[in-house]
């Protein structure tokens, strides 16, 4: 895919449609399927997702019908098809002839046949029955016109603790570390004399292990990530074999735990996630969430792949969404880059686990329901905007978060020194302060090219690489691994504004603590050496951030802090705010270091929404940076833009009308066709599209 998009230029327009499960029902259902899906203005559907036993009732006898028959179908309603590989829910005959390719869970059990995604991705049985069923259906449909996508399994989130899995990981961890005593050393086990005598002692960190290294364990997490990306490989490779022109996707999920997406979006052609927010929530997280599902690709347009037309029924509460709420969260996902707005699912099932979830088609069957209606309508939207937006991308930002993976699984997986360290909600926080200013705002891998930004803000960077490991990388992991350290040091030199927090520096990739204190191999480039953390229950030591004159343009004279209050001593930092009261009164909390042509600010503590949004206005406002329109209350701003066009998309996120002030900015609201300058209404939950003049 290039820089532009469209996802596939058999289909240049945005994408609209969802999971289609024509396996689960009859002809006549899926005639009338056709005749609904024109109506709603669909154009694409994921297909056959979870369909191998209809595929592959018995073992080698395949059943193409009802495939055939869709694809016939569906090109004739002018609907194209992201085809599914089906490795996600493999049939009964498969576990009962090669029990092995279920998964072993943490406890060491092997699972018995059951729920979707548990297979284990090193079983070479359960690879080679995946590669056989994907290659199959490349060929059956290679030359199929309405073939637009490969939707490679689902979700995928595997966690295999087999023996095979475990061979695997002693393997891999040869190749990481070279030497038991290489080993030891960056495991510290010494402490409790965890001491590994040969290779064959590591076992995974079962359940009843109880406390292992910290190493051990974050080596494990990035090691059953690395087996099922390279499963996600193993169907790539074939898909890419025999349909070398259809792009290739899975489907994330956001902030989700169990993987290291930045690998995996090393493999896909186009990124694409399944956002379920909860009704209600902050649209704010929705915001920081698609922003890091972008940034793994580093900003190419990328899918909304599922969403529910109305509610989820796996929540505890499964609140509607209201009239509107729909369509506002699909042109929020578009105006965040996405080329798509698409629905799990297109009908509801009749039976099983989700026959209450939301779906285009309820149960009654037909047209009329609202759900329905506002799909067509939207669909109707995207269809007529769908060639002036394909072909622009979410515009550059030069304000980014960093985000690292690796990093969180470290800080998580530390005991202290607290445990409410709330990694996922402190990247949302700081994300989140500049996005309300309506800056535009990345989240940024740490491996990415960093020069397209001014300003780098790095929450909680506990886990900083040496770039030393792995010493013999798998030929497909070569990507060359950067002393992060450095990298911040150069960015940094060269004129970018870096913004590091408490919990920085700590520790090396493999969680062994710099020696020499913290912030470790930051503390030249940030000036200061940060000596004890005070992490006490919340408001049970709130304090203040009190600022010295001129800390920032626009400062208040103090803010709230609480929660978390380093205490630093500066060398070369100069200090702009100080602690207000408890025995650290005083102390500073909040510095600045300049370093080459640029700047390294450090903020000590947790501080109050009010603090980061003045701060990050004023550090974008001293490189040049402006809001893309004056923020008001509860309204999103967001740009996109091609060679020959900028479209601003206004998006109101709440149940009342809205005023924005458009300042220098006027065009045409793509959506209502009328001129706007000056002032702009924007109704409960409204959108306006704004194709700038
Ligand atoms: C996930 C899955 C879908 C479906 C939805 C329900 O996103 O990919 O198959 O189960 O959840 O919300
Ligand atoms: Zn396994």
């Amino acid at each position: 895919m290039n820089a532009l998009g469209p996802i596939n230029p058999k289909l240049p327009t945005l994408w609209h449609g969802g999971d289609y499960n024509p396996d689960q029902w009859p002809p006549e259902v899926r005639a009338e399927d056709a005749r609904l899906m024109k109506l709603a203005h669909v154009n694409v559907a994921s297909t056959a997702i979870f369909a191998w036993s209809q595929l592959e009732p018995r073992p080698g006898e395949y059943d193409w019908s009802w495939l055939d028959e869709t694809f016939e179908r569906l090109s004739k309603a002018g609907v194209s098809i992201a085809l599914a590989t089906p490795s996600a829910a493999h049939p009964r005959w498969l576990t009962a002839l090669h029990p092995e390719v279920q998964a072993v869970d943490r406890s060491g059990h092997r699972l018995p046949h059951g729920t979707r995604q548990r297979f284990c991705p090193t079983s070479p049985v359960y690879r080679e029955h995946v590669a056989r069923i994907d290659r199959a259906l490349a060929e059956r449909y290679r030359d199929h016109p309405s073939l637009v996508l490969w939707h490679v399994s689902n979700e995928y989130g595997n966690a295999c603790w087999c023996d095979l899995c475990a061979a695997e990981y002693r393997t891999w961890l040869e190749g990481r570390y070279g030497t038991l005593d290489h080993l030891n050393h960056q495991y510290w086990s010494t402490f409790w004399s965890h001491r590994f005598g040969a290779w064959s002692e590591i076992i995974p960190p079962y359940a009843a292990c109880g406390v292992v290294p910290d190493g051990l364990v974050l080596d494990w997490r990035r090691f059953q990530s690395h087996q099922v990306c390279d499963f996600f490989k193993h169907e790539a490779g074939v898909l890419a074999e025999v349909t070398p022109e259809v792009p290739i996707t899975t489907n994330l999920m956001g902030f989700y735990g169990g993987l290291d997406y930045a690998k995996f979006a090393d493999v896909m052609d186009v990124i694409s996630w399944d956002s379920y927010p909860k009704v209600g929530g902050d649209p704010g997280f929705v915001a920081c969430t698609h922003a890091l599902m972008r940034g793994l690709k580093h900003n190419l347009p990328w899918m909304l792949m599922e969403q529910t037309p109305s509610s989820t029924n796996w929540m505890e509460y499964n609140t509607l969404k209201a009239p509107g709420v729909m369509r506002l969260w699909s042109w929020q996902a578009i105006g965040h880059g996405s080329d798509s707005s698409m629905y799990f699912q297109w009908r509801r099932s009749r039976g099983g686990h989700e026959k209450f979830h939301g779906a285009v088609v309820a149960h009654v069957g037909h047209e009329r329901p609202r759900v329905f209606q506002e799909v067509a309508a939207l669909g109707e939207e995207m269809d007529r905007l769908g060639r002036r937006i394909v072909g622009t991308r979410v515009a550059k930002a030069r304000v980014g978060v960093l985000w690292d993976q690796e990093n969180r699984w470290a800080l998580e997986g530390s005991c202290g020194p607290s445990r409410d360290k709330r990694v996922i909600e402190t990247a949302a926080k700081h994300y989140r302060a500049v996005w309300r200013s309506n800056i535009p705002v990345d989240v940024v891998r740490l491996d990415a090219d960093w020069s397209p930004y001014d300003v780098l803000i790095a929450p909680m960077l506990y886990l900083v690489k040496s770039g030393r490991f792995p010493l013999q990388a798998p030929p497909e992991e070569m990507t060359p691994r950067a002393n992060e350290a450095e990298k911040i040091a150069k960015w940094v030199a060269a004129g970018g504004t870096f913004v590091a927090t408490y919990l920085t520096g700590i520790v090396n990739e493999s969680d062994l603590v710099y020696e020499g204190g913290y912030p470790g191999p930051l503390r030249p480039v940030l000036g200061l050496w940060a000596e004890e953390i005070d992490m006490p229950e919340p408001g049970k030591g709130a304090n203040t951030l009190v600022t010295r004159k001129s800390a920032f343009a626009g400062a208040k004279p103090k803010y709230k802090c609480d929660r978390v209050f380093d205490l630093i001593n500066t060398e070369g930092a100069k200090v702009l705010a100080t602690y207000g009261s408890n025995w650290y009164k005083g102390r500073p909390c909040l510095t600045v270091n300049p370093c080459g042509q640029g700047l390294a600010y450090y903020i000590a503590t947790d501080p109050e929404d009010a603090f980061l949004a003045d701060f990050y206005r004023a550090v974008a406002a001293a490189k040049g940076i402006v809001p893309l329109v004056k923020p008001a209350a509860d309204v999103e701003a967001l740009l996109r833009e091609g060679p020959d066009r900028k479209l601003l998309f206004l998006l109101n996120h709440a149940a009342k009308a809205r005023q924005v002030s458009l300042g220098k900015v006027r065009g045409k609201d793509l959506l209502s066709g009328m001129a706007v300058k000056d002032q702009v209404k924007i109704e409960p939950y409204g959108v306006r599209i704004i194709e700038c003049a």
